[in-house]
């Protein structure tokens, strides 16, 4: 039976390629796809997320949350490498709903419909998860698993030099789902930096007589653009893809009992993991952190999934341009 799974996402990039790969992934049932500000407005997430499922247009749309600013606002310093709009400025229409539920409350009654069945594949900041556990109480217990896209355990951050964007963007929601008992695992910033995309990968993904390829090739070729011109890199990094693949392919990585907390109020720290690593620790274990990634079968992996989402698209509903 394919696993029921919630992508949590703010698109972005990386996100929109995680979703993409993930609706046709014939292990995955994608039951709801919800958006929650990061690296956009919540808006534009909303805008996005319909932008992804209205180019994939799988057979079965799953449901759509639209999320909200946290409580203390959006960091007015966002990331840049995926432009203002998310997608890097690639023009995609859309016929936007204006009458979407807010996405804790779509997380709620889906994980409240198959109890103990649903996984959180959570790409964006803890927004929508936290308000979703203050909702309903009950519903940490009955979640599968929750797999957070977040944090750094000894590396630097990738927004400020202590933290890492996803958990820097709403540190008081990263806690309350730190805090929160129900089986979670933490792929960092760590080991999402590992795999790096060079442009040599555009000669290994599917065509662009494939709606996947078109998809995922333009939204890649924009991020080696941002990724340059913001970060002066040549390679690129897909986080959300790797923790896509930490949860289809769990072997691949190493993980270790870990003991997690997030910094709520530091001056240069704010939005950092903090984790007590100390011989003799005081606090609790709390969440499986990946630790160690096969790199080279991570990077294998993404390249033949997207292949295979290709296949199964272009089979359910056959790609044609301009005909
Ligand atoms: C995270 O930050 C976002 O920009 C990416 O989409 C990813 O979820 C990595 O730090
Ligand atoms: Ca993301």
């Amino acid at each position: 039976m394919p696993k029921k799974v919630i992508f949590d996402v703010d698109p972005g990039i990386d996100d929109a390629v995680a979703v993409c790969i993930g609706l046709f992934n014939p292990d995955l049932e994608v039951v709801a796809v919800t958006s929650v500000g990061g690296n956009v407005s919540p808006a534009q997430a909303a805008r996005n997320v319909q932008v992804i499922l209205s180019q994939m247009d799988p057979p079965r749309w799953p449901r759509i949350g639209a999320g909200t600013a946290p409580e203390h606002g959006l960091p007015t310093e966002g990331r840049r490498i995926f432009g203002p709009d998310g997608l890097g400025g690639v023009p995609f229409d859309v016929a936007v709903r204006r009458d979407l539920r807010p996405s804790e409350k779509v997380i709620c009654d889906e994980i409240r419909a198959a109890p103990e069945a649903v996984t959180i594949l959570a790409c964006g900041p803890l927004t929508n998860i936290a308000r979703a556990f203050l909702r309903d109480p009950e519903l940490p217990s009955l979640l599968g698993q929750l797999i957070i896209v977040g944090g750094t355990v000894s590396g630097p951050g990738n927004i400020t030099p202590a933290a890492e964007f996803n958990i820097y963007c709403d540190p008081q929601a990263a806690r309350t789902v730190f805090r929160t008992p129900c089986t979670k695992f933490l792929i960092p910033l760590d080991v999402t930096n590992q795999i790096e995309l060079t442009l040599d990968v555009l000669t290994r993904i599917p065509e662009e007589t494939t709606r996947v390829g078109r998809f995922v090739r333009k939204l890649l070729q924009a991020a080696f653009r941002g990724y340059r011109q913001e970060l002066g890199l040549e390679a690129i990094r897909i986080h959300d893809v790797v923790g896509l693949v930490a949860l289809t392919h769990p072997e691949l990585f190493t993980f270790v009992e870990m003991a997690g907390d997030v910094e709520t109020m530091g001056e240069l720290t704010l939005g950092a993991t903090v984790f007590d690593r100390r011989r003799v620790p005081a606090w609790r274990h709390n969440i499986a952190v990946a630790t160690k990634v096969n790199k080279e079968a991570v990077l294998e992996e993404i390249i033949r999934s997207l292949h295979t989402a290709a296949e199964i698209a272009e089979r359910q509903n056959p790609y044609c341009d301009g005909i």
